[in-house]
Parts: structure tokens; sequence; C-alpha cells
């Protein structure tokens, strides 16, 4: 799997040996304990998009909406969402991440804050994830499918690219960037990607797909149940 771009990490800092709290600061910012996590809001002006503690928020109305007992938060990124199914929703929570540094630091926070039971990651891209047996209550794909699309999987193509995140879990929300986000166009321009035609190829393959409103006016969510 090759990687587009180095982990978009600022710091962690765990305190050393009487450190019991680590602060993770980066994409997503929180802090976390053997017993807890909490997310920090933006502590800076970069990523405006993407506020870990306004996103956390309307994570744990769809969790506690759909009470899954096994859960993957497809693009984990440094973990937080995983952390925050088990120790808020105790759900079985998995991982799934392309960077190896983003799996690393993860697996990292699982060791010192002696979370193995709870949660586990995977270092995967969807193909691959394809071929592996497992199957989830409910996944998230949050700010992530606009990669997929022409980037660091090229699928350029919604139906099956919809379909292989179908084939994982019985309930899926999407945080879709469109075309009209700064981030949705600069990846996917000139290739058709657009959010009718998510809605579109969406339709086919789910019996629910419902809109709520999300982070940004073109960042909205998707809850599609099979
Ligand atoms: C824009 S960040 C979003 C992070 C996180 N989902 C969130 O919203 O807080 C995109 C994430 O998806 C991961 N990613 C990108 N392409 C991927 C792929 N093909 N398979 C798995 N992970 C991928 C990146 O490493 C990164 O962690």
């Amino acid at each position: 799997m090759d990687v587009l771009e180095l982990a978009d990490i600022d710091s962690i800092q765990f305190g050393g040996h009487d450190g019991l709290v680590t602060e993770v600061r980066g994409y997503q910012n929180y802090n976390i304990s053997n017993s807890w996590v909490d997310p920090v809001g933006n502590p800076t002006k970069k990523r405006p998009w993407a506020d870990t503690q306004i996103k956390s928020n309307d994570f744990d109305r769809f969790m506690e909406k759909i009470q899954p007992d096994t859960y993957a938060d497809f693009g984990s990124n440094l973990g937080y969402y995983v952390f925050r199914a088990a120790f808020e929703h105790g759900a079985h929570a998995t991982g799934i991440d392309y960077s190896a540094e983003y799996i690393n630091v993860s697996n990292l926070l699982v060791a010192r804050h002696r979370l193995r039971s709870d949660c586990t990651f995977m270092h995967s891209n969807l193909q691959q994830l394809n071929s592996v047996d497992k199957y989830y209550d409910f996944m998230t794909v949050f700010n992530v499918i606009h990669h997929l699309y022409n980037r660091t999987e090229k699928y350029m193509d919604m139906d099956r690219l919809l379909q292989d995140f179908a084939n994982k879990a019985d309930s899926i929300l999407f945080e879709v960037p469109t075309e009209k986000d700064q981030k949705g166009h600069k990846w996917t321009m000139d290739t058709g990607y657009k959010e009718a035609l998510f809605v579109e190829s969406a339709q086919k393959i789910f019996s629910s797909v419902k809109h709520y409103p999300g982070q940004t006016e073109h960042r909205p969510y998707y809850l599609c149940i099979k």
C-alpha cells in the first residue's frame, strides 16, 4: 500500500512514567487515560472543517441511536472514534487505516492504556478489507470517500465503491465532502464525483439513505442502512 502523505500529527504528550493521560494533537484532538477518552476542540485555526469536539457530539448521538455491538471506523486516523466507541458506548471497536503511521500510533495508545481486548487496529485499505472475513453492525466513513474515488484507491465507480463498503456492515454513516467542498473538489475534480452521484448509488444499494447536516454545509452525513 503506497501512502500518499505523512500522518497529520502535531504532538503526542505521554507525560513520562507518571503520565496517566496522553494528549493527542493533530487531525484528531483528544485526551485519553486508562478509563476515558475526551475530545478536544480545534486547538489551532488549522483544519476548520474537522473539529473533534463537534464531530464527537454527532458521533455519540448516532451511537446512541444504533447501539452497535461491533463497530468499525474506516480511515480511523489517530483512533479517536474507536476509543470513544469502546469507552463510552461499550462496543467492540476496530479502526482501519491505510497509513502504517496512524495504525502504529493507535496501537501504541492501546498498549499504554491497556485497551487490548476492546480496541483493534488493522492496517488495510478497502480493497484489501473486502478479502477479509469481517463484518460489523455499524461502520463510520468520515471524510475518506473523496480520497478513495480517484486518489488512494482510484475506484472511479461510485456503485462499486459503495458496494464494497456495504459488504462490510449493516449500517454505515458516511461524512461526504461534496464537489463544492474545497478538499472534495481538490481530490476529485474532472472525475464526475458529485454528492448527487453518491446519493443515487447509495439508494440502489441500501434500503434507507438519510441525510443529516454536517459540520459544514458541504460535508453532510448520510446514514445508510441495508
Ligand atoms: C481526511 S482524514 C479523515 C480522518 C478521520 N476519518 C476523521 O474524519 O477524523 C482521511 C483518513 O483516511 C485514511 N485513508 C485515506 N485513504 C485510505 C484508504 N484507501 N484506506 C484506508 N484509509 C485511508 C488516511 O490515512 C486518513 O487517516
